[in-house]
């Protein structure tokens, strides 16, 4: 369950409109996707997880952005058990990462989750060619293309072509899904469950949000557009478990990607305390006053809550609005709520500052201007 503890004034009508623009939306896919989930693709995923754990020391998982970091959160923060080791590439364009990654997996069994919704992404498509040779020195062609598992659009992209031509197993991002919330689709649920994070707990939890979380996700949603429009620019997304790192990672991709459009939106930053209490703590206290922060409170031990009541009074008193989003269970189902939770908050932020909350022209404008320059030195 999800607790907040602030109480902002809520347009109920406008409320309404946005609720029901984004359930409509071509892309809102995702805001039925718990209680509407495809249990013959579930399972597929999960006959498809065993395999990989059967016959494999390692998965790499080759993806960027959205196609990448919800996974990664979730993995990093339960540390589940696994015999097979998730290994993560293609999420950028050091040559030492992926040099590093490949040593890694070195003599290993391994097994390859391609993830790119366009199929097209510089980062994922290099990292793939590079491993995909690994596999086929390793397997010869036929046993490498049966250890290669595609999760791309269902018609169309070069990945998807090449996917079918060499009858990799396939997994679809939705149409109706994009990137940045597609971590319930087959784009996180095939690394989880190889990772041995429980899915299905997961799921409930998510479907528990969709129940009882709409209208405290709305009240986020109206604080930070009260706040934003009162120039409170930034938002401080803080957490006291060292865990959770990439939790904080995917909720910057969320809500900058979601939000950070006509000039509009919130940028988010991340700290995890109390390690960054001895750093960037100053600034928190002290600086610039343009900060909001928001505090995701999992249950911890009675030293570490102290810690908390500390950094709430402190902050409070030094003049930032702190939010609290309280979560009452360190697990899948705890997670599977805060995902939906922010998930549906961020569009309806995005909304309230005018913005699609579901493109985002400024990523694709760093691709186009990439591909032109890499055309021009060929
Ligand atoms: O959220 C998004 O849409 C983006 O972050 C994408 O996930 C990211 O750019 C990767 O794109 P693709 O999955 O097409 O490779």
């Amino acid at each position: 369950m999800i607790e907040i503890n602030f109480n902002p004034t809520v347009d109920a009508e406008k409320t309404q409109q946005i609720l029901a623009e984004i359930a409509a939306d071509p892309m809102g896919g995702w805001v039925k996707l718990p209680k509407k989930y495809d249990m013959g693709e579930f399972a597929r995923i999960k006959d498809a997880a065993k395999k990989i754990r059967d016959e494999s020391e390692y998965l790499v998982c080759i993806g960027i952005g959205g196609s990448y970091l919800g996974h990664r959160a979730i993995i990093e923060a339960l540390r589940p058990k696994s015999e097979t080791k998730i290994i993560y590439a293609g999420n950028s364009l050091s040559q030492r990462e992926l040099e590093r990654a490949l040593e890694k997996v070195g003599d290993h069994d391994f097994s390859v989750n391609v993830i790119s919704k366009s199929g097209t992404t510089l980062e994922p498509a290099i990292a793939f060619e590079a491993f995909k040779k690994k596999l086929i020195e390793k397997y010869g062609e036929e046993g490498a293309y049966d250890r290669i598992y595609a999760t791309t659009d269902a018609n169309t992209g070069a990945l998807h072509d090449e996917a079918v031509a060499n009858n990799y197993t396939r997994f679809v991002v939705p149409d109706n899904i994009g990137g940045r919330y597609s971590v319930l689709t087959a784009v996180g649920m095939l690394p989880l469950a190889v990772a041995g994070v429980d899915v299905d707990k997961l799921l409930e939890g998510a479907a528990e949000a969709v129940d009882n979380d709409t209208d405290k996700a709305v009240r986020y949603a109206w604080m930070r557009k009260t706040l934003g429009v009162k120039n409170y620019d930034t938002e401080v997304f803080a957490s006291f478990e060292p865990a959770t790192m990439y939790f904080n990672e995917w909720l910057k991709q969320l809500f900058g990607e979601s939000e950070g459009k006509n000039r509009q939106g919130i940028f988010p930053a991340a700290v995890i305390y109390s390690t960054d209490l001895h750093s960037l703590g100053q600034f928190m206290q002290d600086g610039r006053r343009n900060l909001l922060e928001t505090i995701i409170e999992y249950p911890t031990d009675e030293l570490n809550s102290k810690v908390v009541q500390a950094v709430k009074l402190a902050h409070t008193a030094g003049g930032i609005p702190v939010l609290d989003i309280k979560i009452d269970t360190y697990d899948e189902r705890g997670f599977g709520e805060l995902i939906y939770f922010f998930e549906l908050s961020c569009a309806v932020s995005a909304k309230l500052f005018g913005v699609n909350p579901f493109d985002q022209p400024g990523v694709e404008a760093y691709k186009a201007e990439l591909k032109k320059l890499m055309e021009e030195t060929k």
